[in-house]
């Protein structure tokens, strides 16, 4: 370790800075390996601080120091003291004061991608969390909030464009030197983490949008030569986007111009600096011969959780980092609500539910579990969680389920009005909603600091003499590391029951309250609920449209759980239901698999979900949710101990087969009657017919039978766009011989020089579930367009193979934990951002049967041995072993 041994900071250690910073004037010279940086900042003391203090302390890394004047005057060497990460002037006036500081940084040899790098010669920032520190000195925490002015200086040649935040107020050349400037101003008090500069050879894509209001913004879409093309739909999203906002949430855009640049070397999706966003290209660029119906949702996605991010993270931003779900969750909350509005609600929610349970859950039964506003931590950097995010999206989901629509919007009013320029915390967050609907959330705090997942079992029993159905509810939630003891949360619960039609019944309970929007507090760890009133046995639909973040079990029968596939008036939860289906006949399977035993046939829940596919008035993309079968990740979930993934890919393997032979008909039928004539286009309705028809494309070839095989050749030899392509792709990477690799290699010669749509091919390889499929992910990395450096190319291979690949990565010789542990090692020592990320992988090995679980702890000690670890894989590390 750089310092003794890693610090850990508690949220409950919040202390208010001692200076304030109002202004900030950079003058920057872009240099590749030595870029001079000039900041002058008005400081003045904080007339919060707990504490007066003359002593100012500066957080900087990595940089090297040219200057400091005080007041004008060049301090001495005697006049400072620096370490690894701070810069001390022990004795500033007790006013305000101007500190001029020169430093000098290097984005060439920046590999971290934190702070100023260089990504294919653009040079481009990412500050969040930490970064601003390693281009300045500065109070580099999101609660100093200063007005920004940017001058940037560089060679014209190697960087004709220089942009930054806010508004552009003058450009010009530099007459002789060959070098030119522009000079930016940022009207709107911000925290370093938002800053932004790029500089490079970039192709501008313009349009406009008007506001509600009336202004004319400019949209300018930067992204190198050449890819101008690909830029439509990521500006069609952005427009999208902010009409959205307005409507939505009557949220108009306040700058002259938004500004978006797209980099292909970026450690995460993209980034919300004010008034210029900063996008990894996956995300921005898109043809459909290039990009997958995928790729253009993610691309519609993305781009509207940074813009929305302008107002929930930048006019209103977070205190601390440990309020992150602020900013994160309600903007994820808000992302999923604009695509739920432009797609549909349904297939919008299961996906997010799927993303949820597949993410979140995991990290909250395993060593990292956390809650969404956590407590501690050492490295900031590890804690854009799944929990931070998705789970706190779903708090905000509850606190709209609680409130209302309207309510919903009332509160967030009040939450602009009140706390526009404001660093913020959860707490003000949730007064807002209290006040403005006066709803009481004492109790649902208890979710912001609480980790785990709550266990709900429901059972209804039913009284024909006296006409009652009556539901008990009972809720625990498992100890979590550092965090025995639970308390009982407050869960908005939908319900419905239905009726022998599949009705919805009237529900009245016992003391003659009605419920008409079918919500019930749960609050207690055990309730009951009589309903009234009631004149046969119903079926409960329980906790519909997933109204909170809870594992449910339900005393359902098979028969229970076909009818809710086929009636339930809650789309998600008729959904839920198939899963549920599937998830007993295969975690049976498994078993039997795991005991040499032949499983027992699944007719009963083939018919079931034959019925739904067969049901037009279903959308296109809603049955192809429902012909997806739970992912050898959810059965190891449902399973949750002694895990042996062949056994449950087995058995999926054995559905799958069995699907194909029982449905054969009805999917040649909807391959044939979903295919999309006529131009591209990536709109949900194309797309939910293209998920339909490939999806059955699957199945048909499940058998891995000679026809199944040709009929995805000639599927991919027919194909005109990415989607189709992939999707043949995907089939055939798990099928050994001939076709597998022709098609691989014709792809490969088509597509080698887009770095893109290469780590689709990279990635496809990595996910094969064959025997293979280790070695051939060692042969890549030594592939001469695979780096290591390039974030994108390690998720694409090393990623893919770690989180979409489970019987490689846990292949049972440890070979596949030895592969990730010896690259997260290698990338350790120049990106722990992407390291950190990586060991992740490994957060569920405790579910493994004993001898994987001994390989896979036996590549964890490896790494946790190394001395030299960065303090963001430490920290994950030791927690995962811990
Ligand atoms: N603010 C984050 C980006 C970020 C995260 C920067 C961590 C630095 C450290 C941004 O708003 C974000 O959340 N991006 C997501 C995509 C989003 C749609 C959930 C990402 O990059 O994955
Ligand atoms: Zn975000």
């Amino acid at each position: 370790m750089d310092d003794s041994s890693p610090q850990t900071i508690f949220l409950k250690d919040y202390t208010p800075s001692n200076f304030l910073i109002d202004t900030v004037s950079l003058d920057v010279n872009l240099h590749p390996t030595a870029t001079r940086v000039h900041s002058r900042l008005e400081i003045r003391p904080n007339p919060d601080a707990a504490t007066r203090s003359t002593a100012l302390v500066l957080d900087g890394e990595d940089l090297e120091l040219d200057e400091v004047r005080l007041d004008g005057r060049k301090l001495d060497d005697s006049d400072f003291t620096r370490t690894d990460s701070t810069l001390t002037i022990p004795g500033v006036p007790d006013g305000p004061f101007e500190l001029e500081i020169t430093t000098y940084c290097n984005p060439e040899t920046n590999k971290a991608l934190s702070g100023l790098y260089r990504s294919r010669n653009i040079f481009c920032t990412q500050c969040e969390a930490q970064g601003f520190r390693r281009i300045t000195y500065f109070l580099d925490r999101p609660d100093v909030l200063a007005i920004y002015t940017t001058r940037l200086q560089a060679d014209k040649e190697m960087a004709p464009v220089l942009l930054a935040n806010g508004n552009l107020i003058e450009s010009g050349k530099n007459s002789s030197s060959g070098t030119h400037f522009a000079v930016w101003e940022d009207p709107h008090p911000k925290p370093g983490y938002l800053f932004a500069m790029v500089g490079g050879n970039l192709v501008c894509v313009a349009d406009t949008f008007t506001t509600l209001s009336g202004r004319e913004v400019d949209l300018h879409i930067y992204v190198e030569p050449g890819e101008e093309d690909r830029c439509a739909w990521a500006m069609e999203s952005l427009k999208r986007s902010m009409k959205w906002d307005e409507e939505r949430f009557g949220r108009e855009y306040d700058l002259d111009v938004f500004m978006i640049v797209a980099v292909s070397d970026f450690n995460m999706g993209a980034m919300e600096n004010k008034g210029l966003n900063v996008f990894n290209d996956k995300l921005i660029l898109a043809r459909p011969e290039t990009a997958t119906d995928a790729d253009y949702a993610a691309i519609e996605a993305v781009i509207a959780h940074e813009y929305f991010h302008n107002w929930t993270g930048n006019r209103v931003t977070c205190r601390d980092w440990f309020q992150l779900c602020l900013k994160e969750g309600l903007t994820v909350y808000r992302d999923q609500e604009f695509t739920s509005d432009l797609r549909s609600r349904a297939v919008e929610r299961i996906s997010d539910v799927r993303m949820l349970k597949t993410h979140q859950f995991p990290e909250d039964g395993g060593p990292l579990a956390h809650p969404v506003r956590p407590q501690s931590y050492i490295e900031i950097n590890n804690f854009y969680t799944a929990t931070v995010y998705e789970k706190g999206a779903e708090l905000c989901r509850m606190i709209e389920t609680m409130v209302g629509r309207e309510g919903f919007r009332s509160a967030m009013d009040l939450y602009f009005v009140r706390h526009d320029g404001d660093a913020a915390t959860v707490e003000d967050f949730i007064s807002c909603i209290a006040e403005a609907t006066q709803t009481d959330l004492d109790q649902f705090m208890t979710w912001y600091s609480q980790a785990g997942t709550p266990e709900v079992v429901a059972s209804l029993s039913y009284n024909a003499k006296e006409r009652i159905a009556e539901l008990s509810l009972s809720q625990v939630t498992p100890a979590t590391p550092g965090q025995v003891k639970k308390r009982p949360l407050h869960m908005p619960i939908k319900l419905g029951l239905l009726g022998p039609n599949g009705d919805d019944l009237p529900l009245r309970l016992e003391n003659g309250d009605d419920i008409p929007d079918g919500l019930i507090h749960l609050r207690a760890t055990e309730q009951t609920y009589r309903f009234t009133n009631v004149s046969s046995p119903p079926v409960p639909s329980l906790l519909r449209g997933f109204s909170a973040p809870v594992k449910l079990t339900v005393n359902l029968s098979e028969t229970d759980l076909e009818f809710l596939m086929a009636k339930d008036s809650d789309l998600f939860n008729r959904w839920q239901a198939g899963q549920n289906y599937a998830l007993r006949v295969l975690t049976s399977a498994t078993a039997g698999f795991g005991n040499g035993e032949e499983p027992a046939p699944a007719s009963s829940f083939i018919g079931a979900l034959a019925a739904t596919l067969r049901d037009e008035t279903l959308e296109p993309a809603y049955r192809a949710e429902v012909l997806k079968l739970p992912s050898e990740s959810d059965i190891a979930r449902e399973i949750g101990q002694n895990i042996n993934p062949d056994a449950i890919h087995s058995a999926r393997e054995w559905l799958r087969a069995e699907l194909s032979r029982a449905l054969h008909r009805e999917l040649e039928e909807l391959y044939e009657t979903n295919s999309v004539p006529g131009p591209y286009s990536p709109e949900a309705e194309d797309a939910g017919k293209r998920a339909l028809r490939n999806a059955a494309l699957a199945l048909l070839a499940a058998l891995g039978d000679e026809s199944g095989i040709n009929r995805v050749r000639e599927h991919f030899d027919a194909a005109a766009n990415m989607t189709d392509k992939i999707t043949a792709l995907g089939v055939l990477t798990h099928l050994e011989g001939s076709a597998r690799e022709t098609v691989f290699d014709d792809f490969y010669e088509q597509w080698k020089d887009d770095h893109l749509v290469i780590d689709k091919w990279f990635a496809l390889q990595a996910i094969s579930s064959l025997e293979d499929a280790p070695s051939r992910v060692v042969m890549l990395r030594k592939h001469p367009l695979f780096s290591l450096k390039a974030p994108n190319k390690v998720r694409a291979l090393i990623g893919a193979f770690a989180n979409m690949n489970p019987t490689g990565f846990n292949r049972a010789d440890g070979a596949g934990y030895e592969l990730v542990a010896d690259v997260v090692l290698e990338i350790d020592k120049f990106n722990p951002q992407i390291s950190a990320r990586l060991l992740g992988t490994f957060k569920s090995w405790r579910m493994l049967e004993p001898e994987r679980k001994a390989k896979a702890k036996s590549a964890l000690e490896h790494i946790s041995s190394n001395n030299n670890l960065s303090r963001d894989l430490f920290e994950i590390v030791t927690k995962t072993l811990d």
